[in-house]
């Protein structure tokens, strides 16, 4: 016997106005229908199939390793998706059936696993999920007589005692394998929107005293989203939870809700977050670091120590006791060695920079190599395209590069070398060398006065 699984998520969404179904849509970085098959793996389930609607690739690419899918080329109700899946796993007569509405990301495992150790403390063939909505138009009722569930019935199909019924049914349920198909077989379509219903199940099992309910699920977590304004409340809802957890593991935060941690970004103990700051996909962040305020830092690794603000870090590695900004822009393949230092208005891409060198002010440094304990001067840029190909800047250790360098790549700066403020470097500086590349200050004196005597003759 083992238990397994059944997200439906086949409809087409049509109230998110996109061509893309709805489940991909991301929560804290991450797609609507990975959460909901994450919890399900979590909550200890043996396999897990997804039904998708015709052209579902990208719902199939969103998915964690190890889950399959099934297409329900015509979205004809949900028994017909769970029929679709039920034929695509073989026999499932001695298994227990989860299944699950694909587009309520905030389902945790923990509510799975309960529901699942309910239904198999049980005898019921069916044990369905519900809540209490404060509002529970657009959801399934849940009909009881005296506590026994009886059926659900939709909002489209409900009478007026029956719409003020709070208790809802929230697309999930625990079957018994063993009859499952012929149940679903006999539901009909004859109701208002002409589609299979899943819930139509819960009517013929109960006729046979068959379903339990575990009741007191979480309005917010079985919410599905449907528009984009309840996508927007599950993303707020999921960054709480991710926030409030980071916040337990010791990380400071000025202000959380203004605060947007992605679940693949992993933090220390001792990080200290300001308002407005953004951390998303494959991104690492170490002990004592501070980033923010209105900083966005995405797949990059920050070691520890370090200071970020203002700024926007994209693709790149940095190390130890770093600062950067206040508005630097770190574009991908940018490595920061240990005490190195990019300030304002610098752009920096697919450079490095060895320990203890730094580009403090107003700079373009891209395709370059930067050695260790080099200072360069405000203004300093490299030339690195010419209009066809990319070259790179080549720059030694102790390098004193002056304001307003240009350095034309392909170029190479030796160890200890000095460029001249305002130079246009084109050739190979040597170690040790000072390189000066302006034409030589004239000075013509008394100028003003002979200025203010033209001056007074223009006048006479
Ligand atoms: C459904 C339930 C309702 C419940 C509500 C909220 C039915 C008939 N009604 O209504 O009792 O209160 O969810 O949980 O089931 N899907 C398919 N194939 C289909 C149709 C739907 O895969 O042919 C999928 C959708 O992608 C979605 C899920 O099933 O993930 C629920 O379908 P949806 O149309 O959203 O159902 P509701 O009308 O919200
Ligand atoms: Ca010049």
């Amino acid at each position: 016997m083992s238990v397994r699984a059944i997200v439906l998520a086949a409809g087409k969404g049509t109230r998110m106005r996109s061509d893309r179904s709805k489940v991909v849509f991301p929560v804290a970085g991450r797609p609507i229908i990975w959460w909901v098959a994450a919890a399900v793996m979590d909550a200890g389930v043996d396999e897990v199939i997804v039904v998708v609607g015709h052209g579902g690739e990208d719902v199939e690419a969103a998915l964690p390793d190890g889950v399959m899918t099934v297409v329900q080329d015509q979205q004809l109700g949900t028994a017909h998706a769970a029929t679709t899946a039920l034929a695509a796993m073989g026999d499932t007569s001695d298994d227990t059936v989860l299944v699950i509405p694909g587009d309520s990301p905030l389902i945790t495992a923990d509510t799975l696993r309960n529901l699942l150790a309910e239904h198999a403390d049980g005898d019921a063939r069916c044990t369905l999920l519900t809540a209490v909505a404060p509002d529970p138009t657009g959801y399934g009722r849940v009909i009881r007589v005296g506590d026994r569930v009886r059926g659900i019935v939709e909002e489209d199909d409900a009478d007026e005692a029956q719409r003020e019924i709070q208790e809802v049914a929230v697309s999930t349920y625990v079957f018994e394998g063993a009859g499952l198909v012929e149940t679903l077989a006999d539901i009909g379509n004859d109701n208002e929107q002409g589609e299979y219903y899943l819930p139509d199940a819960i009517a013929a099992m109960a006729s046979e005293g068959g379903v339990a309910a575990v009741a007191g699920a979480d309005p917010q977590e079985v919410q599905g989203v449907n528009t984009h304004e309840q996508l927007a409340a599950a993303d707020a809802a999921m960054r709480r939870r991710i926030n409030a957890e980071w916040m337990e593991a010791g990380v400071w935060m000025q202000d959380p809700a203004s605060v947007y941690v992605d679940a693949s970004v992993r933090l220390t103990a001792g990080v200290r977050l300001y308002s407005g700051t953004h951390l998303e996909g494959d991104t690492s962040v170490g002990s004592d670091s501070e980033i923010g305020p209105n900083t966005v830092v995405r797949d990059s690794q920050i070691g520890s120590g370090c200071k970020v603000w203002f700024s926007v870090v994209r693709g790149a590695e940095i190390a130890d006791g770093v600062e950067i900004g206040p508005y630097a822009s770190l574009r991908p393949g940018t490595l920061m060695a240990d005490s190195t230092k990019v300030g304002t208005f610098v752009e920096i891409k697919a450079t490095s920079l060895g320990k203890g060198s730094k580009v403090p002010h107003l700079s373009y440094i891209g395709d370059a190599s930067i050695g260790e304990g080099s200072n360069i001067g405000a203004g300093t840029i490299t030339c690195n395209y010419d209009g066809f190909k990319k070259h790179r800047t080549v720059i030694g250790d102790r390098v004193f590069i002056g304001s307003d360098t240009m350095l034309v790549a392909p170029v190479e700066i030796g160890d200890d070398a000095y460029t001249g403020a305002g130079s246009v470097i084109t050739k190979d500086v040597a170690e040790g060398a000072l390189a000066v590349e302006r034409s030589s200050q004239k000075e013509l004196p008394g100028y003003a006065e002979r200025r203010a005597r033209l001056a007074e003759s223009e006048g006479e």
